[in-house]
Parts: structure tokens; sequence; C-alpha cells
């Protein structure tokens, strides 16, 4: 019991994301969809599964009709208008017998069947999957990797709402429900003037609900949503603009709101654009010289920074490196919760935790060439998996040994401070996701196979604060990386000038 529960701290404690003190990270089970890539994977194919018994639901209804409307047509051949009628009908012996015995011995049969709950069993399926719908937590998660593309990359409701992103066209599109759910949250988060972009979206869209089954529903009322755009218009602006307010109402969703201009991007923004101006005094080459072997085979290296020391190695994952980093069979994702201290602020990553496959000696080994520094071959690797809208925050990856805290203490008695952080690309992303060092201006693009390289402490052995360093919002794409940290004491002998 002791022994599970150190290991568990451990565990968590040593993670690589776990950064500097002002975040705090915490490993949980609890399974969210929108955490990872691979978790709304597994609820695609929930509701997959769940379209199937329907659809097989369906199928038995549809039988069951196909059946009874059989009977009914037989039915209506005897189906009389008035009493003159009849009497002449059952004055007809072979009539009369007829309908005593269809009453008496059909009846309760067809009657029996008409009452049958054929499809129950596909009926309990169908529950058994609602039962694994994603809850309160995940449709958060979700609304707040919605809110952040939004936001970092500037993105305007009207475009994100028919597929365009980032200037490129997806092929997929935003319901009216979904627009009004976004409007809701926009709403709120006092995101007023966003609320009302989504607010008048669900309006313009609203159309693809007119049947009265789906308003039902759904509870749609276009009053209803018109009362809310006005309501989000008047909290974010002025009761004496109403007029100017109803006028929006009848735009089409790309006439910009009044007032509502963009403001000047923020560095980081443009950071995550990837739009900062580029370093010219860098270079690219092949390194022969950290080890006998790279004589033979150099590694591709782009210098990014000299001080702090960062680097890029391209091609340094075999494919089947990449497929054992990336295959759920080989490790289970955990909810990485990370909490800001002073912020009431809470991010959830999916991690696999440090995990060890024995064909990642190999990668150890590739990292001793890169870095020239001491690796133990056996040393745990992290994998990382990134969901909707997922990123995080500026943080630098040492745990600062000199200021007291329960991680320095354990980070002291382990091997010190994180020294090198070796971060490899398994995955390439299709539009946003880049790691960005804020302090630097140095956007790094994820590219499957690369491995991107930097020193954490500087070379008196403390805290670099340029190493700062965040992931910006992943917009389309699947992130998925696998981490090594060098500790300090590991490379007393092999790293100069410290
Ligand atoms: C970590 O999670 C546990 C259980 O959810 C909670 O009690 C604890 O306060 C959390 N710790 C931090 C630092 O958030
Ligand atoms: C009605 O169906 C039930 C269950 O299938 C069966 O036990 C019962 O005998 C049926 N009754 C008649 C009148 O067919
Ligand atoms: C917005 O707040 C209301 C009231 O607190 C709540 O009922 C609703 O679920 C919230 N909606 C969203 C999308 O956050
Ligand atoms: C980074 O970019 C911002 C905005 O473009 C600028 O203000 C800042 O001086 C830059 N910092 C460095 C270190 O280049
Ligand atoms: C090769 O990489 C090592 C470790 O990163 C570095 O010290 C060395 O200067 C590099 N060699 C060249 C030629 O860039
Ligand atoms: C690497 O470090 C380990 C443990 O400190 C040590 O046993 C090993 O000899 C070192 N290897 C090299 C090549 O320095
Ligand atoms: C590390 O801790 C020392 C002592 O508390 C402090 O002076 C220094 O600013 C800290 N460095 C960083 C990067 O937080």
């Amino acid at each position: 019991m002791l022994n599970i529960f150190l290991g568990f701290v451990c565990f968590t404690l040593l993670s690589f994301l776990q950064p500097s003190e002002q975040l705090i990270s915490n490993s949980t089970n609890s399974k969210l969809y929108t955490s990872s890539v691979l978790g709304l994977t597994k609820l695609k194919e929930i509701e997959d599964l769940y379209i199937d018994e329907l659809s097989d639901y369906m199928e038995l209804l549809q039988q069951k009709m196909h059946t009874l409307k059989l009977y009914l047509e037989k039915l209506q051949l005897e189906k009389l208008e008035n009493y003159e009628q009849r009497v002449q009908y059952v004055s007809n012996p072979l009539k009369a017998f007829g309908l005593l015995r269809r009453t008496h011995q059909d009846w309760p049969k067809w009657h029996n069947y008409t009452k049958s709950d054929i499809g129950a069993a596909k009926l309990i399926a169908m529950e058994q999957l609602l039962a694994k719908a994603p809850g309160n937590d995940d449709m958060m998660e979700a609304y707040k990797g919605m809110h952040r593309i939004e936001e970092v990359y500037d993105l305007e409701a009207a475009d994100m709402a028919k597929g365009l992103l980032l200037g490129k066209q997806y092929d997929a599109k935003l319901s009216t429900a979904e627009c009004l759910a976004l409007g809701d949250y926009m709403f709120n988060q006092s995101e007023f003037a966003r609320a009302a972009k989504w607010y008048r979206l669900g309006l313009y869209y609203n159309t693809e609900y007119s049947n009265d089954v789906f308003k039902q529903i759904y509870g749609f009322e276009s009053d209803e949503i018109r009362k809310m755009f006005l309501i989000a218009r008047i909290k974010g602006g002025s009761v004496d603009d109403v007029p100017i307010y109803l006028r929006e109402l009848s735009h089409g969703p790309h006439t910009p709101l009044w007032k509502s201009e963009k403001g000047i991007p923020s560095a980081y923004q443009e950071g995550c654009w990837g739009r900062l101006p580029r370093r010219r005094d860098l270079t690219c080459r092949y390194n022969f010289t950290t080890s006998p072997f790279l004589r033979l085979a150099p590694l591709k290296m782009e210098m990014i920074s000299l001080d702090p020391y960062i680097v890029i190695y391209r091609d340094v994952l075999s494919e089947q490196e990449i497929r054992l980093a990336t295959d759920q069979s080989n490790f289970k994702l955990m909810d990485e919760v990370w909490t800001y201290e002073n912020k009431d602020m809470m991010e959830r990553i999916s991690t696999a935790g440090m995990i060890y496959l024995k064909e990642f000696a190999n990668v150890n080994q590739r990292i001793e060439d890169m870095t020239g520094l001491n690796v133990s071959l056996s040393e745990e690797l992290q994998i990382v998996n990134f969901g909707l809208g997922a990123h995080l925050a500026p943080h630098g990856d040492y745990v600062n040994l000199t200021q007291p805290s329960k991680l320095a203490t354990l980070f002291t008695k382990l091997g010190g401070d994180r020294l090198v952080t070796v971060l490899f690309y398994t995955s390439d992303v299709e539009l946003g996701g880049a790691t960005l060092f804020s302090k630097l201006n140095i956007t790094v693009w994820p590219q499957k196979g690369s491995a991107l390289i930097w020193y954490n402490l500087d070379r008196s052995g403390r805290p670099d604060v340029l190493t700062e360093h965040c992931i910006c919002p992943i917009i389309v794409g699947n992130r998925w990386t696998l981490t090594q940290t060098l500790m300090e004491w590991d490379q007393m002998f092999k790293r100069r000038c410290l």
C-alpha cells in the first residue's frame, strides 16, 4: 500500500510537464474525452455504435410496421360502414363463422404482437451507450477549447461556423445548436461581443430547424435567440444603442458588429500564428561531433538559439518508434490536470505518464548522440496526446532548487534540476499547436520525427527564465509528443563550463 502510494507521488511529481513552482500538476484517472484525440476517437466510436443500434432498432420497428400493415390490409377488406351492411354480412354463415374465428383466435395473438416490445434489446444497448456520454466536465473543456481557438487565432465566429479556419476551408460546419451553445458559453464568460456573434449565427442558420419536430426536441425559439443577442449587445455596450443592435440583427453573420474592432495582436498571438520575425543569425548543419556514431550517420541539426541553447534535429525517429509512441495499446492515457497557483485556472492535458518500452533504449541512445550527455538507456519517456483546442500556458521546465519547496527537496535528492528537455514530435499538426518560446519570440512547428532540445539551466546551473515556453492551442490535428528530461547531477562530468 505504502509502495503504491509513493509510486504514485513520484510518478506525479516526475512527470515532465510538471514545471516550475507556479504550476501544479495532478494526474487523475478521470477520463475526459475532450482532453485527447485518443479520447475523442473513442467517443466517436461510441456514437458510431449508437448509430448502428438506432438503425437496427428502426429496422425492427419498420418490420413490425410492415407486418401490422399486412394485417390491417387484410382486416380492411372486411370493414363495413353501416347497420344494414353488417346485418347482411353476419347473415351469411361463412362470414359469421370467419368473424367469430378471427376475433376469438387471431385477435389476441395480433394484439399480443402489437403490444410486443420489439427492439427492447436495442433500446437497452442504446441506453448503455448513453451512459457513456460525456458529462459536464467534458463539455466545459470542449467550450474552453473552442474559445481558445477563436480568441488566440482571432478567428471570426462566422468563418468558424462554416469551416474556414485560418484561411483554410474544411469540410465541416457548426449547426444552429452548436452556435447557440457557444453563444451561451461566451455569454456566461462575459464575452458579450463573441456571444452576440454566435447568437446571430444561430439565428441565421436556424432555417435548418424549421421542422416542428426538431423545434420540439431542441426548443429553439427565434424570439428567444433575438432576445439573447440584444441582452449580450446591451451588456457589452449600452441601452442607448438598442436601435443599432436591432439593425445588426437583420444583417448577415459576416457583417461586423458595431464597435467591436479587433485590438492589436499580442506577441503571444503573433507567436502562435508564426508571424514573428525570423531570426537570421542561425544555421543548419550536420552534427558529426558529439559521438563516434555520428561520424558514420550524421544528424541533421538546426540551431534555433545559441543562448539559451536550443536546437532541432530532423528525422531522428523511425516510423517504427513513432508507431510505438502513438499506439494506444502500449499505454493508458491519464488526464494530467494543471492548476495554476494564484489563478482560478485549470488545464487538462492527456498523458501516458512516464513509460518505458524496451524499444525506447534506441531513442535514449539517440538522445546521447544528440546531446553528448548521459542518458540511462532504461530511462522512461513521457507520451502526451492533446485534445480539442488544447494548449499549455507559459512555463519553465526547471524546478528551481534554490527556492525551498517540496518539489525542490525531492529533485535535490533525485538528481538535481531538469537540465535538458528533449521533445520529440511524434506527429505533424495540421493547424496550430506550435511550441512557442515566449520570451525569445521563437515559434517551433511540430514536425513528425523531429526533436527539439534545449537547456533549462544556464551555464552556472540557475534556471534560465528565457527558456519559458508554451504550447499554442491546436486548431486541427492530432498532436503527439514524446519527452525525455535529463537531470543535472547525471551530467556532472559531461557538461563543460558548468
Ligand atoms: C489533486 O487531485 C485530488 C483529487 O482530485 C485533490 O484532492 C487535490 O486537491 C488535487 N491537488 C491539487 C494540487 O490540485
Ligand atoms: C402473448 O405473448 C406472450 C409472450 O410472447 C406469450 O407468453 C402469450 O402466450 C401470448 N399470448 C397469446 C394469447 O398469444
Ligand atoms: C450558462 O449559465 C447558465 C446559468 O448559470 C447555465 O444554466 C448554463 O448551463 C450555462 N451554459 C453554458 C454553456 O455554460
Ligand atoms: C518579441 O516580440 C514582441 C512583439 O513583436 C516585441 O515587443 C519584443 O521586443 C520581442 N522580443 C524579443 C526578445 O525579440
Ligand atoms: C553537435 O551537438 C552538440 C550537442 O548538442 C554541440 O555541443 C556541438 O557543438 C554540435 N556540433 C556542431 C558542429 O554543431
Ligand atoms: C552514465 O551515468 C550512469 C549513472 O550515473 C553511469 O553508471 C554511467 O557510467 C554513465 N555513462 C557514461 C557514458 O558516462
Ligand atoms: C529561483 O529561486 C531564487 C530564490 O528564491 C529566486 O531568487 C530566483 O528568482 C528563482 N528563479 C526563477 C527563475 O524563478
